[in-house]
């Protein structure tokens, strides 16, 4: 800037400095296309700041210096919408939309396709944001429909809902419609927040977004990260309403309102049910929740002519996914003992359908978490279940908990074989310490991953072969797998003489294996050869590339235990052997691609994921960047997720992996 000072120059560099940050907010927060790094936008900022408070008689209310405000708030007013904010009819299946299509087609009296305008059912709170001439002056939530409350001041701090419209010529009055969100990774980042602050976390973003909007200080708010789409209009004033509805979200798009990418024209039920199918395989990569997609015919002429039923237009339909969260009652909580030994506490519940399967137990991950989400037995809690994950308990509803509702206590000894349960300090897990020897559960894990596909590969020996064997004592360590024979195999349940000759026959091709499957069997970390192996001291082991105090610690407690060099001698005395430059000639496929591996995964440890990948030519690496090829996320997943999801660093779960690891593409 020149060395200008008369008040003229001041007011028009605060001018310049406005449209300039309005224009990278824009870009940033609608477009989703930045223009220039973080820190020159806060220096830009900082000057008008400074500027403004210089010359107060400046500031104007759409300065983006003004979107947090001072105050809190007393309480919310209520505000009566112009025209009603309506709700939606819901359907489920494709027979509901071949039906919301039918009524339509006869409704219009039209022989052929109608066309409809696709949207995606956001998981937030529908609001209304009255413009007049251009200026955001209120903003208020659907509230029962007819009135709501004014939410002017939080609004304000959502940087995706512009503080005046980016036009000349602006209409009189606009009412946008759509609905305020809060991003996944927002939604994470959040929660550790409130983790780190011993605060109490939000269930679901859907909540964290609705006690964001309705918090009496705005400057709360304005930490709080929200989103907004618009996807409708109430009051227009001034301006020629657009004959579609997919032209009035394109000019929304034009005067600076976010709408999302995710929309789409087509034609009769076949195109709305593609469209349910497409967005169906990218809902779990999306950056925010959906519960569903919107329907709506298209032309606001044939909008008009439908009408409305009670309280829902005819002309537009939900097109609702099966809930992935559900409420229901902990019967008990006790705990289950895991291949490793690990106790992990489970909610049992009485059932109730979450996603389109009943669910009556709950995984609660460790005590910690037991405690820190105080779930107690007695409560009604919300379970989830999002895909194919395993259903988790989220929270218990405060309002609905009984009096007598009781603490779990972690037991002191393994429910199945009595031994102690030890908990390392600085670990959250616990383990019965029975090991393979005197706790059948984990025998019984063990035994069923030593036969695994990934491992030995032995067809034909599944979860209820193994139960009966180790009930008999048939089997306690995998090397009596090796010793079973066609007799007392053929004489156990369920058993015909060729089944039992299929397993003799599995086991016999299963003794010739690979150096990594055998290690993998055993449930520790792949590692050259395995003479030298066992023969290594700790600083041999060091000297390894990738091999750090942790795992090397980790694989000579493994190989010191008698009782695993026994099994390991016995193994090969029953014939398992390998070609030891196998590894070696193993697809390197993965070459050059970086993975960083966060949270539990449903089967395999930390160590046995990073040894697969090592194993396909891949790096493991502790932290996401935009190099990262893969993050690899399990349940408790926190902010390394989050960082993929806001990176677009693709996000595999086990199952993913296990396919990536397999086909060599
Ligand atoms: S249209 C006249 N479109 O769903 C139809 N609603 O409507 C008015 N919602 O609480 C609603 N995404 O907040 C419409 N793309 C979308 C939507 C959407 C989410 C919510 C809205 C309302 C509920 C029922």
């Amino acid at each position: 800037m020149n060395a200008a000072t008369g008040h003229e120059s001041y007011s028009a560099r605060i001018q310049w400095l406005r449209e300039d940050l309005n224009r990278h907010a824009h870009a940033y927060y609608v477009l989703d296309q930045p223009t220039i790094p973080d820190a020159e936008y806060d220096t830009l900022f900082t000057e008008l700041q400074q500027l403004e408070t210089k010359h107060p008689d400046l500031i104007t209310a759409d300065s983006p210096t003004q979107r947090v405000g001072g105050a809190p708030l007393p309480e919310f007013a209520q505000v009566q919408h112009d025209v009603p904010m309506l709700s939606i009819n819901n359907g489920f299946s494709e027979d509901d939309i071949r039906a919301f299509d039918r009524r339509v087609s006869e409704g219009l009296e039209q022989s052929g396709e109608v066309e409809y305008a696709c949207e995606l059912k956001f998981d937030g709170l529908a609001i209304n944001l009255r413009y007049v001439d251009g200026v955001l002056e209120q903003a208020a939530t659907r509230g029962d429909g007819s009135a709501g409350e004014d939410v002017t001041a939080n609004i304000r701090t959502i940087h995706s809902i512009p503080l005046r419209l980016r036009t000349e010529h602006p209409p009189k009055i606009l009412d946008v419609r759509g609905e305020v969100l809060m991003f996944k990774a927002d939604f994470a980042r959040l929660n550790q927040r409130q983790r780190d602050a011993g605060l109490k976390e939000f269930a679901n973003p859907r909540n964290a977004a609705a006690g964001s909007l309705r918090q009496l200080d705005s400057r709360i708010t304005a930490q709080r990260s929200l989103r907004f789409f618009a996807y409708g209009i109430g009051h227009l004033d001034g301006a020629a309403l657009p004959d579609t509805h997919s032209a009035l979200l394109d000019w929304y798009s034009e005067l600076g309102i976010a709408v999302c990418d995710e929309r789409a024209v087509v034609r009769g039920a076949d195109g709305l049910l593609k469209f349910f199918t497409d967005i169906g395989t990218r809902r779990a990569a999306l950056a925010y929740d959906i519960d569903g997609l919107v329907y709506k015919v298209n032309r606001v002429q044939q909008q008009q002519a439908l009408g409305f039923v009670s309280r829902a237009p005819r002309f537009a339909v939900a097109h609702k996914f099966p809930a992935e969260e559900a409420t229901t009652t902990v019967l008990d909580i006790n705990v289950q003992v895991g291949r490793t030994g690990a106790i992990t506490p489970v909610a049992r519940l009485a059932p109730v359908s979450v996603g389109g399967v009943t669910v009556t137990n709950a995984t609660l991950h460790n005590e910690d978490e037991v405690r820190r989400k105080d779930i107690r037995i007695g409560d009604s809690v919300i379970v989830r279940r999002a895909g194919d994950v395993i259903p988790e308990v989220v929270a218990f509803v405060p309002e609905r908990r009984p009096a007598d509702a009781k603490e779990f206590l972690m037991p002191t000894t393994c429910p199945v074989c009595g031994s102690v349960i030890i908990r390392p300090e600085d670990e959250a897990v616990a383990r019965c310490s029975g090991g393979w020897l005197k706790c059948a559960a984990q025998r019984k894990g063990g035994l069923q991953h030593f036969v695994s596909r990934r491992a030995m590969d032995i067809e034909g020996l599944g979860e209820q072969l193994i139960e009966q064997l180790v009930d008999r004592g048939l089997v306690t360590t995998p090397a009596d797998f090796y010793k079973l024979g066609l007799v007392a195999l053929s004489e156990l349940e369920r058993m015909a003489e060729k089944s039992a000759q299929n397993v003799i026959d599995a086991l016999t091709v299963s003794k010739s294996t690979t150096l990594p499957r055998f290690i993998y069997a055993l449930g520790t970390r792949h590692f050259g050869t395995l003479d030298a192996l066992m023969a290594a001291s700790e600083e041999e082991m060091l000297a390894v590339e990738d091999v750090g105090p942790v795992v090397a610690q980790s694989i000579l407690s493994f190989l010191h235990d008698p009782l695993n060099r026994e099994l390991i001698e016995q193994l090969r005395a029953a014939g398992v052997h390998w070609d030891e430059s196998a590894v070696e000639r193993q697809s390197q496929h993965l070459n050059g691609k970086t993975f960083v591996l966060t949270g539990t995964l449903p089967n395999l440890k930390r160590d046995e994921a990073q040894a697969m990948i090592e194993a396909a030519g891949g790096k493991v690496s502790g932290s996401v960047s935009k190099k990262t090829s893969y993050v690899v996320a399990g349940e408790e997943a926190g902010s390394k997720l989050a960082k993929a999801e806001e990176l677009g660093v693709p996000v595999l779960d086990e199952e993913a992996l296990l396919q990536l690891l397999e086909n060599p593409t």
